[in-house]
């Protein structure tokens, strides 16, 4: 008798997370939250979007949230790594992603994205 294999897929749930009012994150700049026991930098844009960052920079694990943000670029405090907040991607391709949110505002609150398997 043949072993039969069964293929699971993986499935994704979406669970939003209310954070607050916006105007708690200067424009320009990042605030950190606490969210399922991780810490979220959220980034509030000059062009008014919201981005949400693992604040653990995937280098060495610099303050993310302390960084500057230019556009859509946050540049590590630590040691000057720069990521898109919109991807993840390191500029300088040299270390991983960091992880991405989605983050979005209603009415002046905003609500977090967190994605688990499921
Ligand atoms: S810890 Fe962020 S660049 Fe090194």
């Amino acid at each position: 008798m043949t072993a039969m294999m069964t293929l699971q897929e993986k499935t994704w749930l979406d669970k939003e997370v209310a954070l607050g009012e916006v105007e708690q994150i200067p424009v320009g700049e990042g605030r950190v939250f606490l969210v399922a026991g991780k810490g979220i930098a959220v980034f509030r844009a000059r062009s008014g979007e919201l981005f949400g960052v693992d604040d653990s920079c995937p280098h060495r694990g610099g303050p993310l949230g302390d960084g500057l943000l230019a556009g859509r670029t946050v540049v590590c405090p630590l040691h000057g790594k720069s990521f898109n907040v919109r991807t993840g991607e390191c500029l300088q391709g040299d270390v991983d992603p960091v992880n991405t949110y989605p983050v979005r505002e209603e009415n002046g609150s905003m609500y977090l994205t967190l994605r688990y398997e499921g």
